[in-house]
């Protein structure tokens, strides 16, 4: 088996969750943690979260200081983001899909970055001009989400930057350069942006004197380690995480699903027929050479991409993938069957998403979200100088 490599920008091989657990110097979730929220998503009358249940999220650091301060009824505020420089695919929608449902159970602020900095910097061949058009189609899909509007700022670095900025300078005094390399693996040929980014990224953990919680995919959590070495000293809580797996490539487990390798991943654009042939083309199967040998030996579910994302995401009903489970296994079901429940499961979820970006753009919740709501006005009132 290929040694993984994760890093903000890249994942390399079968993620080995446990070891990477011990790397990243986070915690699994706790079954008390994972009751309290479950709990709470009852008393607000929401269903059990699928992610949280069937361990999709299931890493963090400090959640039980998110869940004690919101016992006492202390601040709590959300914070995640994307990075345009590619489309956007189903795996990008995981960690949105749940920061709504952690909004809905906090009823709480979220910051949503949009750094446009970031892939310019990263990435050799991007110009901002391409950068640019690709935010506007990345704006539209997360104002699809559904975030309480009047609880939600969504900014582009370099638009709120000239707000930002005194934060930017506290941050950046007190990184090192050479916590930076360590964390990042920069080298010296590094140009010194990339170098820089990564107070950028730290800095809306500061945008409230509250707890912090970021829910996003584990690749972003070594920025959110970094912050906690210096946090307190300028007057803030350390941030807490709640961290995901990757949502893999269609073709299989090793690394996560890419935009820029478009035939393995879902993109959030894909038609239903687009979405059917490549599920049937390139969803890597469990199943077994011939019909023959499948009815006799049976499906492997712990290598099927199917199931995984059936189970992992897309079918919340618990005895519904107890049966495909044993379907599947014991060779009732074919490779051919279990991907037609996926791709009827898989297009149920675009084609909502779609109508839910729709109706955003025509009841302009983007506008609220970047300028008009409650809390974008406030932001954009800020003055860190004063
Ligand atoms: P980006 O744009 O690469 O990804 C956006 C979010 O999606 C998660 N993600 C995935 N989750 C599950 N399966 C996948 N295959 C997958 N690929 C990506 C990422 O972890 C991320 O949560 N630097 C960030 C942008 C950013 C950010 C933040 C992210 C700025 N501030 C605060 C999280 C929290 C980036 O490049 O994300």
């Amino acid at each position: 088996m290929t040694e993984h490599k994760v890093t903000p920008w890249d994942v390399e091989g079968k993620v080995d969750y446990d070891k990477l657990i011990s790397q990243f110097g986070v915690k699994y979730i706790t079954d008390e943690q994972k009751a309290y929220l479950q709990e709470l998503a009852k008393a607000k009358g929401l269903e059990e979260h699928v992610f949280l249940k069937r361990g999709l999220f299931f890493a963090q650091m400090d959640l039980d200081k998110i869940i004690s301060a919101h016992k006492k009824g202390e601040s709590i505020f959300l914070y995640t983001g994307r990075a345009p420089g590619g489309e956007m695919h189903t795996g990008h929608l995981i960690p949105f899909m749940f920061t709504k449902f952690l909004q809905d159970l906090f009823d709480c602020n979220l910051y949503v970055q949009i750094p446009d900095d970031e892939k310019f910097l990263f990435k050799k061949d991007l110009t901002m001009d391409t950068i640019s058009s690709m935010v506007d189609t990345d704006l539209k899909q997360i104002a699809g989400i559904g975030f309480n509007p009047d609880k939600t700022f969504i900014f582009r670095n370099s638009q709120f930057i000239q707000k930002m900025y005194p934060l930017v300078l506290e941050t950046a005094k007190r990184i090192t350069f050479s916590q930076a390399r360590n964390t990042f693996g920069f080298e010296n040929d590094s140009n010194v942006g990339k170098i820089f980014y990564p107070t950028l990224q730290i800095v809306p953990t500061f945008f409230e004197k509250g707890f912090c919680l970021i829910p996003c995919a584990i690749d972003q959590n070594p920025y959110f380690l970094l912050q906690r070495d210096f946090a307190q000293k300028m007057g803030y809580e350390k941030n807490c995480t709640i961290l995901s797996k990757f949502l893999t490539a269609l073709t299989g487990p090793e690394g996560k699903m890419s935009a820029s390798n478009p035939d393995k991943a879902i993109l959030l654009t894909d038609e239903p027929n687009k979405v059917k042939k490549k599920i049937n083309k390139h969803a890597f199967s469990g199943g077994r050479g011939t019909i023959e040998e499948h009815r006799e030996l049976g499906g492997d579910c712990a290598i099927d991409v199917s199931y995984q994302w059936l189970y992992n995401i897309f079918e919340k009903d618990d005895s519904r993938i107890e049966e495909i489970k044993s379907l599947y296994s014991s060779g009732e079901m074919l490779s051919g069957e279990i991907k037609k429940i996926l791709i009827e499961k898989v297009n149920e979820l675009l084609v909502s998403h779609r109508e839910n970006v729709s109706s955003a753009f025509e009841n302009g919740l983007l506008d609220k979200y970047m300028h008009s709501g409650k809390l974008a006005k406030e932001m954009w009132a800020k003055n860190y100088f004063e």
